[in-house]
């Protein structure tokens, strides 16, 4: 990395700047209500190509797409524009390690919460280290939240937008509070949903089970990377309602997302769960895939340099 942390550069508004001269105003709508939506795309650096990979960028894309579409964002971009912005910033730092990159569009100027306007957009590469605490631990200990997951009818969790975090935001604060490192959100038909910023997965009897797209979970690019891993792996994989009660009965649990690739769970609540061996072999498949070294998934990965 070319730059000090605090001196790396941002794509912002169409030009690649220092990120502390990247200022958005207070009364902008993205600043007051959270009016954006915007991708984690994890980008994996292989030190024997000395190449940087970026992570199913497509299909982050398209996500970003769809986010915008239900909330109304109009995206000025195209999907070569958005993801010419993110290799040249990614260049302009010179980066050689594993990075996320933030990719958001945001309403601009001095609206409110319905404006429609002006769109602009920011590409903020953060070196994997640097993400939030619980993207970067080994085992997780997870406590099922007195919180519910947002209602589908209410703030549809499948849209990748920042307002929908302060959900996540009172689960990741109790779970503090209780001592766990972070949550388990039930929906509000009382069935599993995700974590705050992650899907979830139990393992039971040789298969993979996970609340279904429609159980108030977003539509994780690395849920469907490690359902295809796990099926190619000979495993049996489930997308469905799980009760609260089922918990109980997990063989392994783990947490996936972008940043936080798969985190064994090592306890929800008071039941503990010791082994992991599946998380872990799939874990190891899934950054090989990230990493380009792995054959049967290289067109998951696009190159940087
Ligand atoms: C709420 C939530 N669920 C799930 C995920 C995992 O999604 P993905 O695998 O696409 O990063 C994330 C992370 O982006 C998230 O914020």
């Amino acid at each position: 990395m070319k730059y000090a942390l605090e001196e790396r550069r941002i794509w912002f508004k169409g030009k690649i700047i220092p990120v502390h001269q990247a200022v958005i105003p207070a009364l902008a709508p993205t600043a007051q209500f959270g009016l954006n939506v915007f991708e984690g795309i994890p980008c994996y650096w292989n030190e024997q190509e000395k190449q940087l990979y970026a992570f199913r960028l497509n299909d982050h894309y398209r996500r970003l797409f769809q986010s915008a579409e239900i909330l109304q964002i109009d995206c000025p971009y195209s999907k070569e524009e958005l993801q010419q912005a993110l290799v040249d910033v990614i260049k302009a730092n010179e980066f050689d390690e594993n990075i996320s990159v933030r990719q958001t569009l945001f309403v601009d100027g001095f609206g409110s919460w319905g404006s429609e306007g002006p769109v602009e957009m920011f590409v903020a590469p953060i070196p994997r280290n640097k993400t939030s605490a619980e993207y970067n631990k080994k085992g997780l200990r997870l406590c099922v939240s007195s919180w519910k997951r947002n209602s589908e009818k209410a703030m549809p969790p499948k849209i990748k937008c920042g307002a929908n975090y302060i959900n996540s935001r009172y689960g990741q604060r109790e779970a503090l509070q209780k001592g766990f490192d972070t949550c388990l959100f039930l929906n509000e038909f009382g069935t599993v949903s995700e974590g705050p910023g992650s899907c979830f997965f139990m393992i039971k009897n040789q298969t993979l089970i996970t609340p279904a797209l429609t159980d108030a979970v977003l539509e994780s690019i690395t849920r469907d990377s490690l359902m295809t891993i796990a099926k190619d792996l000979g495993y049996g994989v489930e997308e469905c309602s799980i009760k609260p009660e089922e918990l109980f009965t997990a063989d392994e649990a783990f947490l996936c997302g972008s940043a936080m690739e798969l985190t064994p769970v090592t306890c929800i609540d008071q039941y503990t769960l010791k082994t992991h061996a599946i998380s872990e072999q799939l874990h190891k498949v899934y950054v090989e895939a990230a990493k380009g070294m792995a054959e049967k998934y290289t067109s998951w990965v696009t190159p940087i340099y």
